[in-house]
Parts: C-alpha cells; structure tokens; sequence
C-alpha cells in the first residue's frame, strides 16, 4: 500500500473504506482511516443492524482494527462522510482513550481537498480517565 503523506492521502483511503459501508437503515455512509507513528493504515466504516442500537460507527470500528493489528495509538485519523461532520460524541471519547494529541481530519466525499483539522483534545476538552 503507498505510504500516507498528505491529510488528503488519509482522507482517500477513510473514502475507499466509506465505499464498503453497512448503511441501509440510515443511507449516511462513514469511511475513517487511522495512521500510526509508523505509517500503518487502519480502517473501518459504519455497520448497521436491524437491532439500531448495535450500529457500530466507522471511527470506532477503525480503532477495533488498529488493536487487532497490534497498535495501540495513533497520530491521525481521517473520517469522510457525505457532510463533512466531526466524530460523535461517543466516538471521542472512544478515541481519546488512544491518543489525545491526534489530528482529526474530516471532509465530505465529494471534496476531499476542502478538508477541516481539530485535534481529539479539541473536540473532546474533559474526557473521562481511569488513572489519571
Ligand atoms: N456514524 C458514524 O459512523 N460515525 C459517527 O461519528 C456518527 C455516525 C454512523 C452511525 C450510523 O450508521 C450512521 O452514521 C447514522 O448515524
């Protein structure tokens, strides 16, 4: 896979993820790539259920992958969808358990240039902490 050197370069791979979403229910298809300290590239996009309450969102799926992969942080993540919106709540706090120093990159499908950049800190100022 071509090493990751852009925030538009994760923002492709978090859409080539989107394209496999599980969205029949809701139509709002997610794509979200996670990279490493080390280049790694780890994946995930939404999947749905009859059940509404065992949807998974894309974002925490891409963590599920980067622990099954053997990671445990990362310093970027990159998340598409078709408005552009930030991470859920839920998926914050998901996410500032790994790193919350890392880059957050959103932009919608159709424009993956025009992308916006906060950090997980930012978008989450108090999350919740065992041992600290
Ligand atoms: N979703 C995500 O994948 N990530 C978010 O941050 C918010 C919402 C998904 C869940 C559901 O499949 C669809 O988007 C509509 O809520």
């Amino acid at each position: 896979m071509t090493p990751i050197n852009s925030p538009t370069e994760l923002l492709q791979r978090a859409c080539n993820a989107r394209e496999n979403a599980y969205a029949p229910y809701s139509g709002f298809k997610v794509g979200a790539a996670l990279q490493t300290e080390s280049g790694a590239v780890y994946v995930g996009c939404n999947v749905e259920s009859s059940v509404f309450g065992l949807t998974q969102c894309a974002e925490r799926a891409a963590v599920t992958a980067l622990i099954a992969g053997g990671d445990i942080s990362f310093t970027a993540i990159a998340v598409v969808t078709n408005t552009g919106d930030f991470p859920c709540g839920p998926c914050r706090q998901f996410l500032a358990e790994f790193n919350l120093d890392a880059q957050v990159f959103v932009a919608q499908d159709a424009d993956l240039k025009s992308y916006q950049s906060t950090t997980i800190r930012h978008l989450l100022p108090e999350p919740f902490r065992l041992n600290s």
